[in-house]
């Protein structure tokens, strides 16, 4: 078997079992951590997972992450992505109106957690995505994330439903002060062969 069917083989075992741990009834927060749990595992396999296999934006892009679609099913619910990053990122706060799960595979990406304040956002906690740690969080949570220059990022990124099909999201707008709908990511690459 080659690494690409390798890997394949690697993602749809894992996606089978969080099929099976989230499919059932409603989500909460033990379930979630029991996808962490299996995404973990997935993530582990180094070196089916490389920046080679899912390289970051080119160095003319103005994006500095883009995604790659490693799974999603027919009706697009279980959507698996590889985030792939170099270079400053920051995500402004935001929820997801679903389920999500992300797990380090190399690199550190942080993730600030927050509740909604009278204006805005106030954080609550901070939890490092490295390798062999992740988090989760419930379709209403807050979260940002913040990527600092200098090392290349490559996670995963798990979603009860297709980015694409997520177009009611929230984020907080720091410099407006209110609550705005959070356009779709520019970036997504097709993964899934
Ligand atoms: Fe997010």
């Amino acid at each position: 078997m080659d690494k690409q069917q390798e890997r394949r083989k690697a993602i749809a075992a894992a996606v089978a079992d969080i099929r099976e741990i989230a499919d059932d009834g409603d989500i909460t927060p033990d379930i979630l951590a029991r996808v962490r749990t299996r995404l973990l595992s997935l993530a582990a396999k180094h070196d089916l997972f490389t920046l080679e296999d899912f390289p970051p934006p080119e160095a003319n892009n103005k994006r500095r992450s883009c995604l790659y679609r490693l799974s999603e099913d027919d009706d697009h619910r279980f959507a698996l992505y590889a985030n792939s990053a170099d270079g400053n990122v920051n995500a402004p706060p935001h929820d997801h109106t679903t389920w999500a799960v992300i797990v380090g595979v190399r690199g550190q990406e942080e993730n600030r957690f927050y509740d909604k304040a009278a204006n805005g956002v106030e954080q609550t906690a901070s939890h490092m995505v490295e390798d062999g740690a992740g988090v989760a969080l419930m379709p209403d949570d807050i979260h940002s994330i913040h990527i600092k220059e200098g090392a290349p990022v490559l996670n995963f990124h798990m979603y009860g439903l297709g980015l694409e099909q997520l177009d009611r999201r929230n984020f907080w707008n720091e410099r407006k002060e209110i609550w705005e709908v959070f356009p779709a990511h520019t970036d997504i690459r097709e993964a899934r062969h």
